[in-house]
């Protein structure tokens, strides 16, 4: 996609492939400077060329001595453009400039007490002493010259150098990470006071500049859109319909396996509401056919997927004169896949990979959120004016509800797990920290046993309720639901649903067990 942002005071990054490169884009943009992330591989005429008021080189996990290290242009040191080397960024700057960097021979790994020494101008108003976060195994054991080392570190003699008249200046910590105690007044220092950017750069600015450049990117061509209801997809959705209108085409596949009236919702707020042109492409039955006999997890999962890619295909082949195949793929999914130098690769998760389509199909893909994490894709869906509802939507599996019945999955147990599990969510939403909760959701599970109701026997289902509290899904903890909220969760469920006479809550962290059951 064309850029529009090239006239906004901006940082570049080079990227060496740290999983933290993003994370110095997005604290910079929280400081209102526009940020990109660019390979490593950028030539110092192209950084000429593009201006950016200052550079950041990422940290990474190579080591400069390694063959075929990722490095950099040495003329990049010329451009007359302040530089910072982050941790990786620091090591190769140290290595082209002529100082020495040794092979650590083991990794230095946590928080550390930085020490200050002298003045540096990326230390302005941050304390003699302050905690910082280091990640390396080689280090800097000899500066080059017209460097002055600034900091050091219990471990890290020169935990921080700068040549001050040539702005060039390498942190060996990550001032990102927020275990940096001043690391957003360093990154402060270096892009207001070091690089003279103006803090004039905002999410509208963010829409303006993505709105404009999609519309040159697309220019007449059609779009087609995949449409999933959730909170990416749908951002994604309501940017391109500013972008572009009634040249963007929504396919929405109903899989059956969806939560309780969740695509009547989707079809009113994407048709009526919105005004979308949408596709629903009924399948239900398609998916519990695939998934007849099957029980294995993989093998339910590969049969969702399958079945999905056939249908999505079918549908997308009535648009095969649309030239773009929009995703809401965003930052995370890309890291998911891959962290290597060289930039995120282009292989994303598999429920989301349009290298799955047929070879008939060959649309160019259109990403606009892709270097947005959930929480501003959120933020520019606000903007827009979405509902808080759709917004704030907990994450829901590609594969849905084919995930949490465990076994064979039928007709007659999503009814059981859909009528449960819009009672789990319904009892929890009541609570004053919904928002603070990572998932909530029901469980089937494949096993009958003997209760009692009304005086009579019952051999039904048993149901499992999951909550946890996550920041990433990386790691999860059970939620300390209020014993009154299980209680009327378990009396519901029983009382309500039929096919279902037990209730058990999961009290398993992650690791070592998962979010969803499988
Ligand atoms: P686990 O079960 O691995 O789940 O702890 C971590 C997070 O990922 C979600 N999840 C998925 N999301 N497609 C998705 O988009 C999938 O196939 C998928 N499987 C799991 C899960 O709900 C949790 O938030």
């Amino acid at each position: 996609m064309k850029d529009k942002s090239k006239a906004r005071d901006r940082i570049v990054i080079l990227d060496y492939g740290s999983q933290y490169t993003h994370l110095i884009a997005r604290r910079i943009r929280e400081m209102h400077v526009y940020s990109e992330v660019l390979p490593f591989t950028t030539g110092a005429e192209e950084l000429r060329a593009a201006a950016p008021r200052g550079i950041i080189l990422s940290g990474g996990p190579s080591s400069v001595f390694a063959d075929g290290a990722p490095s950099i242009d040495p003329k990049v040191f010329s451009l007359n453009i302040p530089v910072l080397g982050i941790c990786y960024g620091m090591q190769l700057m140290c290595h082209v400039l002529g100082g020495r960097v040794e092979p650590g021979t083991e990794r230095e790994y946590g928080k550390a007490e930085l020490s200050l020494a002298g003045e540096s101008r990326i230390f302005s108003g941050v304390p003699e002493c302050s905690t910082v976060w280091m990640s390396h195994g080689d280090r800097v054991v000899d500066i080059p010259r017209g460097f002055v080392a600034s900091a050091s570190s219990g471990n890290c003699p020169f935990a921080a150098m700068g040549d001050e008249p040539r702005r060039l200046y390498a942190l060996q910590f990550h001032p990102e990470v927020v275990h940096t105690q001043c690391g957003e007044r360093i990154l402060g220092n270096f892009i207001f006071n070091i690089c003279a950017c103006h803090a004039s750069w905002s999410m509208d600015s963010w829409i303006a500049d993505t709105v404009e450049s999609l519309k040159e990117t697309i220019g007449n061509e059609e779009v087609v859109l995949g449409l999933s209801g959730g909170v990416d997809s749908s951002v994604a959705a309501v940017l391109l319909d500013k972008a572009i209108g009634k040249r963007l085409h929504c396919i929405f596949v109903d899989n059956g396996l969806l939560r309780l009236h969740e695509a009547e919702d989707v079809e009113r707020m994407f048709a009526q509401t919105l005004g979308l042109d949408l596709h629903v492409a009924r399948a239900a039955s398609r998916f519990y056919a695939a998934l007849r006999g099957v029980d294995e997890p993989e093998a339910k999962r590969k049969a969702i997927g399958r079945t999905f890619i056939d249908v999505f295909a079918e549908e997308a082949r009535k648009f095969s004169h649309c030239r773009f195949l929009a995703q809401g793929t965003i930052y995370p999914d890309v890291i998911e896949s891959s962290c290597a130098p060289g930039g995120p690769s282009e292989t994303i998760k598999s429920h989301h990979n349009v290298g799955g389509l047929p070879p008939d199909l060959k649309f160019a893909l259109v990403e606009p959120l892709r270097d947005l994490f959930k929480d501003e894709v959120r933020a520019v869906g606000r903007i827009l004016g979405m509902d808080d509802d759709l917004l704030d939507r907990q994450p829901f599996p590609g594969p849905g509800l084919g995930v949490r019945i465990l076994g064979e999955v039928t007709e007659e147990k999503v009814r059981i797990l859909q009528e449960a599990d819009a009672r789990v969510r319904e009892e929890v939403r009541k609570l004053p920290s919904y928002k603070s909760i990572w998932q909530a959701f029901a469980v089937l599970l494949p096993c009958r046993t003997v209760g009692v109701m009304g005086d009579k026997r019952t051999y039904e289902y048993t149901c499992a309720v999951r909550a946890v509290n996550s920041i990433d899904a990386m790691t999860a903890d059970w939620t300390r639901l209020p014993y009154d909220t299980l209680a009327t969760i378990s009396s519901r469920i029983i009382n309500e649903v039929r096919g279902i006479n037990r209730v058990v809550y999961d009290i398993s962290s992650k690791p070592p067990a998962t979010i969803e059951w499988e």
